[in-house]
C-alpha cells in the first residue's frame, strides 16, 4: 500500500496510526457513553496532535474514520436533500397525570393484556432529532428530520460531534440507521453566547437555537468549534444482524457500538412508575446541564409496538410527558435597583405575578444597565419571563409590540438608593457602582472586614463573625465607629469575655499607627490593590496629597491607568467617604507620611525584575509591591531587559528563557533577602 505512494512507510508506522486512533476511540467512548472519563482533556489532545503529525509526513495512512478527520476542507454551497426510508415521526403529548392514565388504558385495551404494561421512560431533549446512517460499521450519512419525510444531509456537521463515532465499536452490523437528538449543553451555550457578544455578534435565545443554528452551517469548521452533544434514542433500521426485542435491548446494542445513551433511561412498570420517573427527573432537571422539555415513555416490547402502530404522524406506543411551561408572559410594573455587599447595583424587576416553571414569580433579575438596553425594557411593557428549574427568573425578551402608550423608559439612578452617595460606572464596565463605599449600609459589613484585615489594618481578633455582630448590634454603622468602641460595649456581646474585648480593644487602638499604603489599601477604593496602594504613597507622600488629586495627578503614578484614576477620584470626592476618612484622622488614625521619594534614589532604581513560579512566603501583589517600593519595575514577561528572575516553585518557560538569555536567577529566600535589607519585607515589622 505504500509503494503506490511513494512513502516509506513501514509497517510500524502503520501499527502506530492504528494503535492511536483506537487509544483515542477508546478514550471518546468511555468519556461519551461510559461516562467515565479515561484521561485528563490534555492527554488526549496530546495523543491527538500525535497522530496528526504522523498522518501529516503519511497522508497516506489518513483514513475516513481516523478522530482528525472530523473537519473536511470542503465548504458546502448548499444541503442537498435526504428521503428518510423509515420517516421520522413526531409524538403526542401528554400534560397531565390524567392523560398519561388514559394513554396507557388505551395501550392495555388494544393490546387486551391485564398484566401492568413495561415501559422504557426517558428524558425528552430540547435538541434537534437527527438521524445518522452507518454502513459496515462506518458512519456515511446524516440527516435532520426536516419535514419527517425527508430532510437535510448534515453529514459533514454530525462528523465534528466528538460524541458521534465515525466508526463502530466491536461487531458491526452490515447497515445501523440511528435516530438521536443533537443538544448544546449550558455551559456550552454560555461560553458561545459569550464569544458572540464579544464579536459583536447576536447572542443565542436558547440552546435549541445555538443547537439548530450550528448544524446549519454551510462550513462545518464552525460547527466544530460549537459545543455539540449527540444522544441515540432509537433504532430505524438493522440489516445483518437480529434486532433485539425490546427497546431497552436496543439501546444497549447502541451503547455496545459506541453511541452514546442518556443515562437517566431506565425500565418502568406501570402509570405508577412513569409518574415517579417524571417526578424524579423533574427534581433533577435544574442540575442535568442540557435542556429538557418533558419525558418520553415508550412501549418496551417492539413486537407490541409493531402491534400497536401508528396514527397520522405518530406512534401509539408511545408519549411525550410534558413539563410546566418554563416562560410566561407577564408585565413589568417597575425596575428598582438593589445594592450588593461590593457596591454593585443591580436592577430588579418588579412584576405582575405570573405561575411560571411551578412557581409564582413577582420579581426578575435584570443583571445591569445594558441588559435594560439590549432588550429595550420600558415599564408597561409585556415581558416573557423565563424560569429554568432552581435558576432565579429572569426577563428574557419584550414584545415592543405591545407596548402601550403610557409606557415609561427605565432611569439609571444618579445616586445610590442605599446611601445617596454618587454612583459611578467606570468605562467599559458593565456594572454601574455606589462610591460612598465607607458608609453605604449595604456594603458596610464588607468594608469593615477588608479594613481589619491582615493586609490591610490588621486589627487582631476582628473576624468576620464579629463584624456580622457589631453591625447587626448596631454597635458600629462604618469603619470609624470601631475607635470609639469601648470595653464595656464589646463584652457586652454574647460570646466575649472581659478579656478577649480588651484584647480587641487593645489591637484597634494599636492599629492607629498604620504605613500610608496599609491605610489606602484599607480604605477598599476599587481596583485599589497593595501595589497600587504603594504606589500611590510613593509618589504623593502624604494622605492630604492623595484626597487633593485629580484624575490627570492620578495617571501619572506608575501603575495608575484610566479606569483606577477615576475610581480614585470618585471615591475621594465623594463627600460620606471624606467624612469617615476625617473622623478617622480625628480618632487619632495616623498614617505615615513620608516626602514623596525621588525614583533616581531608590536602590533598585532602573531595574527589571520578573517574578515566576509559585512563592511560598508572600504573595505576588506582595512581592511587586515591595520591589516597587524599592524602585523596581515589576514585569510580566522576560526579555533582554530583565535584570533578575526570581523563580518559585515550578516555575516554567519564564525561567527556561531567562537561562537562554543568560539573565541572573535567584529564588525566593534570596528576594527575602533583599526586602529584609531594605525593610520593605512585608512578613517584617512596618
Ligand atoms: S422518540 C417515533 N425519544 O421529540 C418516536 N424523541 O416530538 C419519535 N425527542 O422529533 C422520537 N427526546 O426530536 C424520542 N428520548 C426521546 C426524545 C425524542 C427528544 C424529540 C425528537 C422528536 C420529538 C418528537
Amino acid at each position: 500500500m505504500n509503494a503506490d505512494h511513494g512513502w516509506p512507510v513501514s509497517e510500524s508506522v502503520a501499527d502506530q496510526v492504528r494503535r492511536l486512533r483506537e487509544q483515542l476511540s477508546d478514550w471518546s467512548y468511555r468519556y461519551y457513553v461510559l461516562d467515565e472519563p479515561a484521561v485528563p482533556d490534555a492527554e488526549y489532545d496530546r495523543i491527538f496532535r500525535a497522530l496528526q503529525s504522523i498522518e501529516e509526513q503519511h497522508p497516506e495512512l489518513v483514513s475516513a474514520d481516523s478522530p482528525t478527520q472530523r473537519v473536511g476542507d470542503r465548504l458546502l454551497d448548499g444541503f442537498s436533500e435526504v428521503t428518510h426510508e423509515v420517516p421520522m415521526l413526531s409524538l403526542d403529548n401528554a400534560f397531565s397525570d390524567e392523560e398519561l392514565v388514559a394513554f396507557d388504558r388505551r395501550i392495555s385495551e388494544r393490546l387486551g393484556i391485564q398484566d401492568t404494561v413495561i415501559y422504557v421512560a426517558e428524558p425528552k431533549l430540547d435538541g434537534l432529532a437527527v438521524s445518522i446512517l452507518y454502513k459496515d460499521g462506518q458512519l456515511v450519512r446524516a440527516a435532520t428530520r426536516g419535514d419527517g419525510a425527508s430532510g437535510e444531509d448534515i453529514t459533514a456537521n454530525i462528523r465534528t460531534l466528538r460524541s458521534v463515532p465515525l466508526g463502530l465499536r466491536g461487531q458491526a452490523p452490515a447497515l445501523l440507521e440511528v435516530r438521536g437528538e443533537v443538544v448544546m449543553p449550558h455551559d456550552g451555550f454560555e461560553a458561545l453566547n459569550e464569544r458572540q457578544r464579544q464579536a459583536g455578534q447576536k447572542p443565542f435565545a436558547n440552546p435549541r437555537n445555538a443547537a439548530a443554528g450550528s448544524l446549519r452551517q454551510l462550513d462545518s469548521g464552525i460547527t466544530a468549534q460549537r459545543p455539540l452533544e449527540f444522544y441515540a434514542y432509537s433504532i430505524a433500521r438493522l440489516e445483518g444482524q437480529a434486532m433485539p426485542a425490546t427497546h431497552l435491548a436496543s439501546l444497549q446494542l447502541l451503547r455496545d457500538l459506541g453511541l452514546r445513551v442518556n443515562s437517566l433511561v431506565c425500565r418502568c412498570h406501570g402509570v405508577d412508575e412513569l409518574l415517579a420517573f417524571y417526578q424524579r427527573v423533574q427534581q433533577q432537571r435544574p442540575t442535568l446541564g442540557y435542556d429538557i422539555d418533558g419525558v418520553v415513555y415508550k412501549v418496551d416490547d417492539l413486537a407490541l409496538q409493531q402491534k400497536l402502530g401508528f396514527v397520522s404522524r405518530a406512534p401509539r406506543w408511545a408519549i411525550a410527558h410534558k413539563f410546566p411551561a418554563q416562560e410566561e408572559l407577564t408585565i413589568l410594573r417597575d425596575v428598582e435597583w438593589q445594592v450588593g455587599r461590593t457596591g454593585a447595583l443591580t436592577p430588579v424587576a418588579r412584576l405582575e405575578p405570573v405561575f411560571v416553571g411551578g412557581v409564582t414569580v413577582s420579581n426578575a433579575t435584570l443583571h445591569n444597565a445594558d441588559e435594560i438596553e439590549r432588550l429595550d425594557l420600558h415599564i408597561g411593557d409585556t415581558v416573557v419571563v423565563l424560569r429554568a428549574g432552581d435558576v432565579i427568573p429572569k426577563v428574557s425578551a419584550v414584545l415592543a409590540d405591545r407596548r402601550p402608550e403610557s409606557a415609561r423608559a427605565i432611569t439609571i439612578p444618579v445616586a445610590c438608593p442605599v446611601c445617596g452617595s454618587e454612583v459611578f460606572r467606570a468605562e467599559g464596565e458593565a456594572v454601574t457602582r455606589c462610591t460612598g463605599g465607607l458608609i453605604c449600609a449595604a456594603q458596610q459589613k464588607e468594608a469593615v472586614r477588608h479594613f481589619a484585615s491582615r493586609r490591610a489594618m490588621d486589627i487582631e481578633g476582628l473576624g468576620e463573625r464579629l463584624v456580622d455582630v457589631l453591625v447587626d448590634e448596631k454597635l458600629i454603622a462604618n469603619v470609624a465607629d470601631l475607635y470609639r468602641l469601648s470595653i464595656e460595649q464589646v463584652a457586652s456581646l454574647e460570646r466575649m469575655g472581659e478579656k478577649s474585648a480588651a484584647n480587641l480593644i487593645e489591637a484597634i487602638q494599636r492599629s492607629k499607627q498604620v504605613a500610608l499604603p496599609r491605610f489606602l489599601f484599607a480604605l477598599g477604593i476599587r481596583e485599589v490593590g497593595e501595589a497600587t496602594a504603594l504606589a500611590l504613597a510613593n509618589h504623593f507622600g502624604s494622605l492630604q496629597a492623595i484626597m487633593a488629586a485629580d484624575d490627570q495627578a492620578f495617571v501619572q503614578v506608575a501603575d495608575v491607568g484610566p479606569v483606577v484614576a477615576s475610581h480614585l477620584q470618585h471615591f475621594f470626592a465623594e463627600p460620606h467617604n471624606q467624612q469617615v476618612i476625617s473622623r478617622l484622622l480625628e480618632a487619632g488614625v495616623t498614617p505615615s507620611e513620608s516626602e514623596p521619594q525621588k525614583p533616581e534614589t531608590l536602590p533598585l532604581h532602573g531595574q527589571t525584575w520578573v517574578l515566576t513560579g509559585t512563592l511560598e512566603q508572600l504573595t505576588r501583589d506582595q512581592a511587586k509591591a515591595a520591589l516597587q517600593q524599592l524602585g523596581a519595575k515589576v514585569a510580566g514577561s522576560v526579555s533582554a531587559k530583565t535584570s533578575m528572575v526570581i523563580a518559585g516553585e515550578a516555575a516554567g518557560s519564564k525561567l527556561d528563557k531567562a537561562q537562554a538569555l543568560g539573565i541572573a536567577v535567584e529564588d525566593e529566600t534570596y528576594l527575602i533577602k533583599v526586602l529584609t535589607e531594605h525593610g520593605v519585607y512585608p512578613g517584617s515589622a512596618e
